[in-house]
């Protein structure tokens, strides 16, 4: 019997991520949510600016005065009787890996498009990350106060890019300068715009009117209200009714129009968002699915952040609640080391301050300090319990250097700094098929991850070193282990690697290059990602 209070608090959350190509409203749209839950009071204090604005030293400083920076924490805060998780992400590309791997950690996804732009190629990224879960995705559509793009065109470019089925929950009226406001479908109400003039109000001027209502028809004028009007015919008869089923499977996306530098629609976002979405459901596991309620605290890591005060080479490993309660002091076990452990310095996050945790919650993520222990994907469950979650998906990086160690004396520093390094996830190591340590070769999901390890090295581990391209983009795991490389035929212009556990991989210039070693190789399997 599950205890009824925790139940309850289980009940009570939800945690999703939210995904944006940069600039599209990801930052603008968090600290919106953050002024309706009172977790913070004035607006522009969630961000400084998105990193994808800065140079990778920029970046590293903003990291170093902020200890962990908002940019890549989790936010809690309560809003009508929910208790929200959001996940943030780091907005710039190169970094994405990162917010694959809290996708991992969410329950369901808010997407944000920019209204005069459309589906970019980061969405793309992402969302297909959250296809591979079956995680709802609702969509945002940003910047309604700006020229936008026509509304079907704009649900269409969704349905035919991203592959998913849409229903817009409302419709905006005109957009720009003649952005009039958002019409609920479901109550047939119409939320009237007037933009502010700054961002630091905490809501756009709004009044309520039913759709037939003639001071609605007086204030937005014939012209517009007839266009209107015929939308909404045309998109009652052509799109797919709200299926809540479908929507929690993530093959149907609410779609939802607004502005989050106005903060308009943003509470009837978070409103319907927080009907349609569940809480924190049962995880599969090697033992099969793990119910959040009835079963006591388990938890997998799905990031871990070095620190960055060079004194203490400490981590801080954030770890995804799936199930019951966690009380601070408890022993947890961790299944990759076999051991009994006391999470040290439980932390969770509150907008720009870290608190520590005395209790927590599936659907919540505690970061706690990390000596060295954690790797990305470890189950943690109580003793006795000896699961282990399903593991978190390694992407397939896409650039490649060689690494040189220009002072061979720091050998054990070097060796020691890339392979932890690699343990967060920030750069993938492999090694020459035959050869053995002395050839490291880096394997990164974007190039700006290379300036963040030569500045790292140099800067944690005192070493300096060199990097030289490689001229491979596409890398595949050899589904089979025990496959002879040294068998293969058409493999001249391929690279064979393997990664830290001895698995097998090929690197290759290009997709033809994939086909024909593909075709000349019978029964030969390649994986683009690999579980860990
Ligand atoms: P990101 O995290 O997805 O990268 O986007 P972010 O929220 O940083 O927003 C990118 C830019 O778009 C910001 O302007 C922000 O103010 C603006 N923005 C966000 N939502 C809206 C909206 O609803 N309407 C309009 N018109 N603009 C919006 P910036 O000039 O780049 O930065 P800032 O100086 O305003 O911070």
């Amino acid at each position: 019997m599950a205890d009824k209070n925790i139940e309850n608090e289980i009940k009570k959350r939800r945690t999703f991520a939210i995904i944006s190509h940069p600039d599209a409203g990801k930052t603008t749209l968090t600290e919106k949510f953050l002024l309706f839950g009172g977790a913070i009071n004035t607006a522009g204090s969630v961000k400084g600016k998105a990193n994808s604005k800065y140079a990778v030293s920029d970046w590293m400083d903003i990291e170093k005065e902020r200890g962990i920076s908002v940019t890549s924490s989790v936010l809690q805060f309560n809003y009508e009787g929910y208790c929200i998780n959001i996940l943030d992400t780091p907005g710039h590309q190169d970094f994405s890996e990162d917010t694959y791997r809290t996708l991992m950690a969410a329950d369901s996804a808010v997407m944000v498009i920019d209204a005069s732009k459309g589906v970019e190629a980061q969405t793309i990224k992402l969302f297909k990350v959250c296809v591979m879960r079956h995680i709802p995705i609702f969509t945002f559509i940003n910047k309604m106060d700006r020229d936008a793009r026509d509304t079907f065109e704009l649900l269409d470019e969704i349905e035919n890019v991203l592959g998913i089925r849409t229903c817009p929950m409302n419709w905006p009226i005109g957009s720009g300068k003649e952005f009039k406001g958002v019409y609920d479908r479901e109550t047939k109400m119409v939320d009237t715009f007037e933009a502010i003039s700054t961002g630091g109000a905490k809501k756009a001027a709004e009044t309520q009117y039913h759709i037939e209502d003639q001071e609605l028809k007086d204030l937005i004028g014939p012209y517009l209200y007839d266009q209107f009007k015929e939308e909404i015919e045309l998109v009652d008869g052509a799109t797919d009714e709200v299926d809540l089923e479908k929507v929690q499977k993530g093959e149907l996306s609410p779609v939802f129009f607004g502005s989050a530098l106005n903060t308009f629609g943003i509470d009837m976002f978070l409103n319907y968002f927080l009907k349609m979405t569940t809480p924190p459901l049962g995880r599969m596991s090697d033992q099969g699915v793990i119910d959040p309620v009835t079963e006591p605290f388990s938890a997998f890591v799905f990031k871990i952040q070095a620190n960055m005060n060079k004194a203490h080479r400490d981590r801080i490993a954030f770890m995804r609640i799936c199930s019951g309660k966690f009380e601070a002091g408890m022993e947890v076990y961790h299944a990759a080391s076999k051991r009994k452990l006391k999470l040290s310095q439980p932390q969770q996050l509150m907008a720009q301050d870290r608190k520590i945790v005395e209790e927590a919650y599936a659907g919540d993520v505690i970061g706690v300090f990390d000596p060295g222990l954690f790797s990305i994907g470890d189950t943690l469950t109580v003793p006795g319990k000896k699961f282990q979650y399903e593991g978190i998906p390694t992407f397939a990086p896409e650039h490649f250097c060689r690494v040189v160690q220009m002072n061979t004396m720091k050998r054990k520093q070097f060796v020691q700094g890339v392979t932890q390094i690699a343990q967060e996830g920030a750069i993938q190591i492999f090694q020459e098929f035959t050869a053995g340590l002395s050839e490291i070769i880096v394997g990164v999901v974007g190039v700006l991850q290379f300036d963040v390890l030569k500045y790292r090295l140099e800067n944690e581990y005192g070493c300096e070193i060199r990097l030289e391209p490689i001229p491979y983009n596409y890398i595949r795991w050899v589904k089979d282990p025990s496959t002879d490389l040294t068998k293969l035929k058409r493999v001249s212009d391929v690279k064979k690697v393997k990664d830290m556990k001895g698995n097998p991989l090929l690197l290759f210039a290009n997709e033809w290059v994939i086909n024909q070693v593909l075709e000349h190789n019978e029964g030969l399997e390649l994986l683009e990602f690999r579980k860990n």
